[in-house]
């Protein structure tokens, strides 16, 4: 059976783009190949962080991935820091990994830009290595992500097969499997950025937990595009299109299939908002059940986190031997 491997960040709120982008095709991905999911706590320490928040957001997280549907009984639902492998595969994979290629990520340019290069975190900078360590430790066939970490996911097959022609047979090299639809969820305020944890703006940005009244204000005054015209077509109507994208995916159509039922923007903000919540409701409900039994969910974690465990450390100890580190007696 292959495997499959995915992690999120437990930072800011997990938005509708995590959900469309990347937390439905884990769901679905459970019931047909060996699946893997991480909180990649990690990850979220290469900015500044309030300890007790990260500490909150890495359980709301876990239990906003059990209430969209991840099944324990199924699939292996970890915290990234439980399984230790990971940060010392990556410091055998950052000896591989050159400065030139990391300075090329445009995650990384994009968070520097904004305070510095030289003032941005070393951990910024080395963050797809220990992206590449959380895949290339599962031997993942499949990593499914929004279309923001495809250029993570070159990376990290870049790295597999260098350290590979280094060292011999030691990895698998991972594909990237990105959804057709809603690969790239946008800002509802500014459609020509991506929704994100970081936004700008909250107004652009709608969380999975927000109340019903919530994401529909936010939908409803999301930005739309000069003209009347209700058309799929991301680069000249890229807030017209976002709204289709949402639509669709949550009525399981195609983009271009919804438009042709509206000739005006308000209708389509209306039904993407009512279909939105109807996506997410199940979602909330399952969230409320859970956020009740913190101590329920940490124990499904500690299961997790022994059934990642006996997988990486396997493959750790292959990579420390290709690599001629002495294994001890
Ligand atoms: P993160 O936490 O930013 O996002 C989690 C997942 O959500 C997807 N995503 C989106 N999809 C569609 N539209 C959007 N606007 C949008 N924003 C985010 C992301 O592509 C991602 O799939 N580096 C990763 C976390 C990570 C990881 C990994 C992922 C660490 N290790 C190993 C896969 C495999 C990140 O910051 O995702």
């Amino acid at each position: 059976m292959s495997r499959v491997l995915s992690g999120i960040q437990p930072t800011g709120g997990i938005h509708l783009g995590n959900y469309v982008g990347a937390i439905r095709q884990y769901v679905a991905d459970q019931y047909v190949h060996d699946a893997f999911y991480c909180v990649v706590d990690l990850h979220a320490l290469t900015v500044p962080r309030d300890p007790a928040d990260l500490r909150a957001k890495t359980m709301e997280t876990a239990q906003v991935l059990l209430a969209a549907g991840l099944d324990p009984d199924v699939c292996t639902l970890f915290v990234q820091s439980h399984v230790h492998e990971h940060t010392e595969l990556a410091w055998l994979l950052e000896c591989t990994a050159s400065v030139g290629e990391l300075r090329r990520m445009t995650q990384f340019k994009d968070k520097a830009a904004r305070g510095g290069e030289e003032s941005a975190g070393v951990g910024l900078f080395t963050y797809p290595v220990l992206m590449a360590a959380d895949i290339l430790i599962y031997d993942a066939d499949r990593v499914p992500v929004g279309d923001d970490q495809r250029q993570h996911l070159e990376f990290t097959r870049d790295l597999a097969a260098r350290f590979n022609s280094r060292y011999g047979p030691v990895f698998k090299v991972p594909a990237a499997a990105i959804p057709k639809v809603g690969a790239r969820i946008m800002d509802l305020q500014t459609p020509t950025a991506k929704m994100s944890k970081s936004a700008l703006s909250p107004q652009g940005t709608a969380l999975v937990l927000e109340p019903p009244e919530v994401l529909t204000r936010k939908i409803k005054r999301a930005v739309t595009d000069t003209g009347t015209e209700v058309r799929y077509d991301p680069v000249t109507k890229p807030g017209v299109s976002n709204l289709l994208e949402l639509l669709a995916v949550a009525t399981g159509r195609g983009p271009e299939e919804v438009a042709t039922g509206y000739t005006q923007y308000g209708p389509l903000k209306a039904d993407t908002a009512a279909a939105v919540i109807e996506l997410l409701r199940p979602v909330q409900e399952r969230y409320r059940e859970l956020a009740g039994d913190p101590g329920g969910t940490a124990a499904l974690l500690e299961k997790g986190a022994a059934k990642a465990r006996a997988v990486a450390s396997v493959t750790l100890a292959r990579a420390k031997e290709a690599a001629g580190l002495l294994a001890p007696r």
